[in-house]
């Protein structure tokens, strides 16, 4: 996979283009994972990080099922919820995973899409293909990537009392942690028909512990958990989230928005287009050189995420950072547009 298209960046560079807690991991992390040990298999019964993380959402044990990311809780769902031949709606434009997991499943993928430059959620068009199509499954990324955008408490519960019944619900809150929460857990997944999905590789800034776990009703956890595969979440992973909470300190929370404030004026004075965001990333509209842009910042060793896969040529997804690092790369944007003005 190309770096251009998919983001990730080599040692050293300024990496803007994955969406990590920019306040960087608690110590905590590497406590627990210095602890954990590699020689010995993980545990198999994953009850004891379960029940911290089920007491940290507020909600009962039983509603909480361990994941290796939010990327297992996601192909778990399609493993159990989509037969061939079954519809999945997906809210976007957004994260490429649902649509490539119900197409694994051979199931026909419906996108409805927000437009720019706003992109707002459609959520008029979302409840009517629900009603109408009555989909397997209907995949909403709250905060969404990449556009930042957050669902209001009243069109997330529209839409859970849409789908009841004939379709389940799934919501990715791998980048809730960044937002406060419009609905409490305990509230939404009192709905059998609604899964939500969580990943703690982006608050505690940790990818490679492949951390994650799902919120859903007991009888939905157990129907995973019987096709979770036995060690999936490593030891590091488990002794991990012993300790982890998915929630942001206020503090935190306040640093990180003024951080994407300050981000969000830079490119402005520049002449670009940020998105409003709730999330640790902004969607940037650069215009028809977006890709060139991207790959010029990469000849300084500054990753940025170009967004064509996501169906927007024009746009870049930029990290959310500290004031150091938004710096070299505004410096660096600002010796790019000199450059293409001669
Ligand atoms: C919306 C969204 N969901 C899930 C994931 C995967 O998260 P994890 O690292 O916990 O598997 C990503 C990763 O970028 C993401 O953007």
């Amino acid at each position: 996979m190309s770096a251009v298209e998919h983001g990730g960046a080599a040692r050293g560079w300024l990496e803007l283009s994955a969406n990590l807690n920019p306040c960087g991991p608690p110590d905590v992390v590497e406590e627990a994972v210095a602890g954990a040990g590699w020689s010995a298999y993980a545990d198999l019964e994953t009850a004891e990080p379960e029940q911290r993380l089920a007491a940290d959402a507020h909600v009962d044990a039983s509603c909480v099922l361990l994941t290796a990311g939010a990327t297992e809780g996601l192909r778990l769902v399609a493993h159990v919820f989509i037969g061939s031949g079954d519809r999945a709606v997906v809210l976007g434009p957004t994260y490429g995973e649902y649509a490539r997991l119900a197409g694994l499943r051979n199931a026909t993928v419906r996108e409805i899409r927000a437009s720019a430059p706003e992109f707002a959620p459609p959520i008029g068009a979302l409840l009517e293909a629900v009603v109408t199509e009555r989909p397997a499954v209907a995949f909403i990324c709250d905060p969404n990537n990449p556009t930042g955008a957050v669902l209001e408490r009243s069109e997330l519960l529209r839409i859970r009392d849409a789908v009841r019944a004939a379709t389940v619900l799934v919501v990715d809150q791998s980048f809730g942690s960044f937002a406060p929460e419009s609905v409490a857990a305990p509230e939404l997944i009192d709905d059998p028909q609604v899964v939500l999905v969580r990943s703690l590789t982006k608050v505690l800034a940790s990818p490679g512990l492949r951390l994650g776990y799902v919120l859903a009703h007991p009888a939905t956890i157990a129907a995973l958990r019987a096709v979770r595969d036995p060690w999936s979440v490593s030891a590091h992973a488990c002794a991990t989230a012993r300790v982890a909470s998915w929630r942001l300190s206020p503090a935190a929370l306040v640093t990180i928005s003024t951080w994407r404030t300050r981000l969000s004026d830079s490119l402005c004075e520049l002449g670009f287009g940020p998105v409003p965001s709730a999330a640790p990333f902004l969607l940037v509209h650069v215009g028809s050189r977006a890709e060139q842009i991207v790959r010029s910042l990469g000849e300084r060793r500054i990753a940025v995420r170009w967004c064509a896969s996501f169906g927007l040529p024009d746009h870049v997804r930029i990290a959310v950072r500290p004031p150091t690092e938004q710096d070299l790369l505004i410096a660096a944007l600002r010796a790019l547009q000199a450059d293409l003005r001669t």
